[in-house]
């Protein structure tokens, strides 16, 4: 029988370690039961762009479920056409007209690799299937999502349900060259990519001369190029979307995290006009959650937000400051190796077990993301909400070289 003031019987596995108990937040941070607070040092798991406590999107999801409770993906309604214009007004790049919701990054995903898929076969190409990823990364836990990635931890066990999908190195253009050639592009679907690797590679940053390639590749071979921005996009990275800032050029976008700031499940798989032309008439079979209401109101009203208080911007220049502060905290730390990232997301690669440093974060009233794989066996990211001040960035880093001291 469990004890009925145990806070650890929420944990689905034995074992789990004993985190606090969250009863709220307001800003940066976060209210535990025990009546402290905690710096939210990486927006809960990346997610947390605007900030925690803002009733006005309570408010928008209220709405709309008062309004109705469900109707059927395929169907428009108020919330639904209101997202849908506000990203393709304001938010996407020219020409990607054509928008998918989903329930979160992981859908996203998968959804983009049934996308690439039928692409192709609405161009007459039945036998291109493969999905090209890239070592390390991440894309999310369903099995297609699992297959297109590379994160060696969170596959592990899983790898006889995964297609083989091939992977190249996530920084050598000669590479990917290679892999082109080896694998045949007539058998080629999809290219997925984060911009700026997330959760497998803390802010691993590639060339540009990387992604020119990567681009060029898939327009000659007419090979969907997919930007996987659950974590980079809606102005994480200091630009609105992370493939801005190199010479990036994809065919689908694909959101999650920030679209709904953490206060819902939602995600997005954005395509442009010519890819959605192409399936004109063929059908694309949602999920029974596509386009939940509450949840495209309550993402209008963080987009809302985002542009109102000039979020992204703040994205930039607070980023900065976090960069400059986490240098000049934590260079020559004994267990740092190497301190990179954009806007608000950045990425502490160490020599130290990441769990044991999250964990002393956590002692100290502070939490940051663990981090890493295969190349980056561990690291930590930091990636505050895009309100946090100056002070809060100081706190946030005076705390973390004092977690990373401690570890022994
Ligand atoms: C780049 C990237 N893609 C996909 C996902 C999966 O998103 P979700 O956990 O919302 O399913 C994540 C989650 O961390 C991610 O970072």
């Amino acid at each position: 029988m469990s004890d009925a003031h145990d806070p650890s019987r929420y944990a689905f596995l034995p074992g789990t370690p004993p985190y606090p108990t969250v009863t709220g937040g307001d800003g940066v941070w976060l209210h535990t039961a025990d009546g402290g607070r905690m710096l939210d040092g990486a927006g809960g798991a990346i997610v947390g762009n605007i900030g925690w406590g803002r009733s006005e999107v309570a408010d928008a999801a209220r709405d709309a479920m008062a309004a109705c409770g469900y109707v059927v993906p395929l169907w428009p309604t108020p919330w639904r056409l209101e997202l849908r214009d506000r990203l393709v007004g304001r938010w996407l790049p020219h020409g990607f007209g054509h928008l998918f919701f989903t329930s979160g990054g992981s859908e996203s995903t998968d959804s983009a690799l049934r996308l690439a898929r039928a692409y192709q076969v609405s161009q007459g190409r039945p036998d291109r299937w493969k999905v090209i990823g890239r070592h390390p990364s991440y894309h999310g836990m369903t099995v297609g999502a699992m297959a297109a990635a590379s994160h060696l931890g969170r596959q592990a066990g899983y790898e006889p349900l995964l297609l083989p999908f091939p992977k190249v190195p996530w920084d050598d253009a000669e590479q990917v060259v290679k892999v082109f050639e080896q694998e045949d592009p007539a058998t080629i679907a999809g290219f997925i990519a984060e911009p700026i690797t997330g959760a497998a590679g803390a802010c691993l940053t590639a060339s540009d001369d990387y992604w020119r390639t990567v681009t060029e590749l898939c327009r000659e071979h007419d090979v969907l190029l997919i930007a996987d921005e659950v974590m980079t996009g809606y102005g994480r990275t200091g630009t609105t979307w992370g493939h801005q800032h190199f010479p990036f050029d994809p065919d689908v976008i694909v959101g999650g995290k920030g679209l709904g700031g953490g206060y819902v499940p939602i995600g997005a798989v954005a395509t442009t006009d010519r890819v959605a032309e192409a399936l004109r008439g063929s059908g694309f079979m949602y999920f029974t959650f596509t386009g939940n209401d509450a949840s495209c109101a309550a993402a209008s009203k963080v987009l809302e937000i985002l542009e109102r208080e000039q979020l992204v911007e703040r994205s930039r220049t607070m980023g900065e400051v976090l960069g400059s502060r986490l240098r000049d905290a934590l260079d020559g730390q004994r267990y740092v190796r190497d301190i990179r990232g954009r806007g608000l997301f950045y990425g502490v690669e160490i020599d130290a077990n990441r769990d044991a440093v999250v964990m002393a974060a956590i002692e100290r009233g502070l939490w940051v993301y663990p981090a890493g794989s295969g190349p980056v066996p561990n690291a930590i990211m930091v990636a505050p909400p895009f309100v946090v001040s100056e002070a809060e960035i100081d706190q946030l880093v005076d705390v973390l070289r004092a977690s990373l001291d401690a570890v022994g």
